[in-house]
């Protein structure tokens, strides 16, 4: 049939602001070009055209805001594009429709296409975020300070259907035909609704086969739905309330790229070991946010970002990751994870997995059985309290190393701890408990962060051979003029920025690195500064003598002499 073959396009252009606004970024990237085509050229009139509207040859029917309380029965069989904004229609209806076998797009806005005309409460100030798509005419104008939305789907829309977007109203529910026996659709955008389980029909997308993408962010469901089309490659199911995946609900999905099932109420009993398995293309799955306590079992091997974070997971078991051959990045940041809860084998023949975050977990120490071509290492925000020779033994493509706010001292950093470690370009080491400068950090290294430790003396060869460094960050410490060695700096030749601000300074630390270009002083105890301060330091660009009353140094103040 030729309304079979028409490339219908609908849009039901009921947004509110919250679409592009804060975390609702979902796709709207179809919405790009609508308006172009809802331009209709106002000078023609053509000779079947409804009262009241503007009508192009070329099929372009505009009827936007003349009051219309009804869909107009008595449209052009031509149109193809089809304005019917800012009016009070409440109902379509689908004969109508259907005899409009040209038709590609439509726009609803602003109309009352409520349940039984029901009204909304009036809501929403238009926000700067939307002065854009109202330029775009594609929002929905506070023509009179009010807007409605929908709260119910149509129980049937036309089978030409190619991408519906529904986000950001009030449905609670659709219907078997909404959705179902529509062979072009291709995308579904229902974010931002108030759908739950009971509001969807058994088989939403019956006979829709060719579904790609389904966007159900921000609805109220407890379980993911069940007779997902096979086509799907963009799933997007975050922001819900479920807690169950019934079993074999993504089994179909071998296309699937990217789930999306952060922020739910998910937990390891809410699934089994074979609910990823069959998703051989997944690349992206994101289950932060999610209550789970580990990892789960039989996860698909072509993931290449992992997103587990903001859960509470215990533990790694020796057999969760390894088959994910292709992992990048995993993330683990905010859980409950000791050392002790992690196998040492967990991570074995990883060979992608460059990126882990384990911040904001329990570890007591550097878990061993590191992957072995980690680059970016985040471990700060734990409780690790020393770092042994072999921790960082087997990862020797290591090039940031981020320890910060832990519970190290200096006696308990090795002094070959490091030594394995020549790629390493950026290690923070601030907020432990350092007294010292260590001894043996990477000669590499071009950033070294140690603010925020109770460091009083440098010694003598701690910077030794560190010729690539170029910030070194010593700020809020105890450091006084002459508890730092004066050779210290000696071999620093490419140090350009040198924060030693918040220390116990009296005067300007001599003998600084040539090649220095900044250098923060401010909240010491410098009194004054000799006219031979800045002898070695001809490329000097940056002063900072400031003293700033910061809280840290009030405390500090108010703690007395040291
Ligand atoms: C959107 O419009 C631009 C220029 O008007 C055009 O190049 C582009 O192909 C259009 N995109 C779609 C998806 O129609
Ligand atoms: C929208 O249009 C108005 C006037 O037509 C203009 O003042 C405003 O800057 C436009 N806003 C954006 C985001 O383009
Ligand atoms: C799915 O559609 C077929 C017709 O194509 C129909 O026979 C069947 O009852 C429908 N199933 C559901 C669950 O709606
Ligand atoms: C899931 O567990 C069952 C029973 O322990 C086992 O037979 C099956 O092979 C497992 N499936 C996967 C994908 O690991
Ligand atoms: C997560 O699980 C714990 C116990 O396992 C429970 O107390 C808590 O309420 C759960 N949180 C949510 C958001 O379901
Ligand atoms: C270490 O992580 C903290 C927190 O994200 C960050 O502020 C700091 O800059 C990081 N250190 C380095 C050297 O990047």
């Amino acid at each position: 049939e030729r309304v079979q073959e028409s490339l219908l396009v609908l849009w039901l252009l009921v947004f509110s602001y919250k679409m592009i606004h804060g975390h609702n970024d979902e796709d709207n990237e179809f919405l790009e070009n609508s308006s172009e085509l809802l331009n209709p050229d106002p000078n023609f009139l053509a000779p079947d055209c409804p009262r009241d509207c503007t009508c192009t040859q070329e099929g372009v029917v505009d009827c936007g805001g003349i009051d219309l309380k009804e869909f107009p029965i008595d449209l052009p069989e031509s149109t193809n594009h089809l304005s019917l904004q800012n009016n009070q229609i409440e109902e379509i209806f689908p004969e109508e429709l259907a005899r409009l076998y040209r038709l590609e797009t439509l726009n609803l806005q602003n109309n009352r296409l409520t349940s039984k005309g029901k009204l909304e409460k009036p809501s929403i100030r238009v926000s700067r975020a939307t002065d854009k798509l109202c330029n775009m005419s594609l929002c929905n104008k506070p023509v009179s300070g009010h807007r409605w939305k929908l709260t119910l789907a149509p129980k049937f829309l036309p089978n030409t259907l190619i991408s519906a977007d529904f986000a950001a109203n009030s449905i609670t529910k659709i219907y078997g035909l909404t959705f179902g026996q529509k062979p072009n659709l291709r995308s579904v955008y229902l974010h931002n609704n108030k759908l739950s389980d009971a509001g969807l029909p058994d088989n939403i997308f019956n006979g829709s086969n060719n579904v790609e993408i389904l966007i159900m962010s921000s609805n109220f469901l407890k379980y993911v739905p069940k007779n997902l089309p096979p086509a799907l490659y963009k799933l997007h199911l975050k922001n819900n309330k479920l807690e169950k995946i019934p079993k074999g609900a993504f089994n179909e999905l071998v296309g699937l790229r990217e789930l999306y099932l952060q922020n739910n109420y998910l937990t390891n009993e809410g699934m089994d070991n074979e609910t990823f398995w069959k998703l051989s293309s997944l690349e992206y799955l994101d289950l932060s946010s999610n209550n789970l306590s580990q990892i789960p079992s039989g996860l698909p091997r072509n993931i290449v970002l992992l997103h587990l974070e903001k859960n509470a997971i215990k533990t790694i078991g020796r057999d969760v990751l390894i088959q994910i051959r292709n992992l990048e990045y995993l993330l683990l940041h905010n859980n409950k994870l000791k050392a002790r809860g992690i196998h040492p084998l967990a991570f074995q023949g990883l060979k992608k997995l460059h990126t882990v975050h384990l911040y904001n977990n329990m570890l007591e120490r550097i878990p061993s059985g590191l992957p072995r071509r980690v680059k970016t290492l985040m471990i700060l925000h734990n409780q690790i309290s020393e770092i042994n020779r072999n921790d960082f033994a087997t990862t020797y493509l290591l090039e940031e190393l981020n320890l910060s706010y832990n519970k190290i001292t200096s006696p308990h950093i090795h002094r070959e701890a490091f030594r394995k470690l020549r790629l390493l370009k950026s290690l923070d080491l601030s907020g432990n408990n350092l007294h010292t400068l260590p001894f043996g950090f990477p000669k590499n290294l071009q950033i070294l962060k140690l603010k925020e430790n109770d460091i009083s003396t440098i010694p003598r060869r701690a910077l030794a051979g560190m010729t690539k460094l170029q910030e070194l960050y010593l700020n809020n410490n105890k450091l006084k003029v002459n508890s730092i060695h004066r050779a210290a700096w000696q071999e620093l030749s490419s140090l350009q920025l040198l924060d030693m601000g918040g220390n116990q300074l009296i005067s300007i630390p001599s003998d600084l690195p040539g090649s220095l270009e900044y250098l923060y002083l401010q909240n010491n105890k410098i009194t004054m500064v000799s006219e031979n301060a800045f002898e070695s330091t001809p490329n000097i660009k940056g002063i900072f003598l400031r003293f700033l009353q910061t809280l840290q140094g009030l405390q500090r103040l108010l703690q007395g002499p040291m």
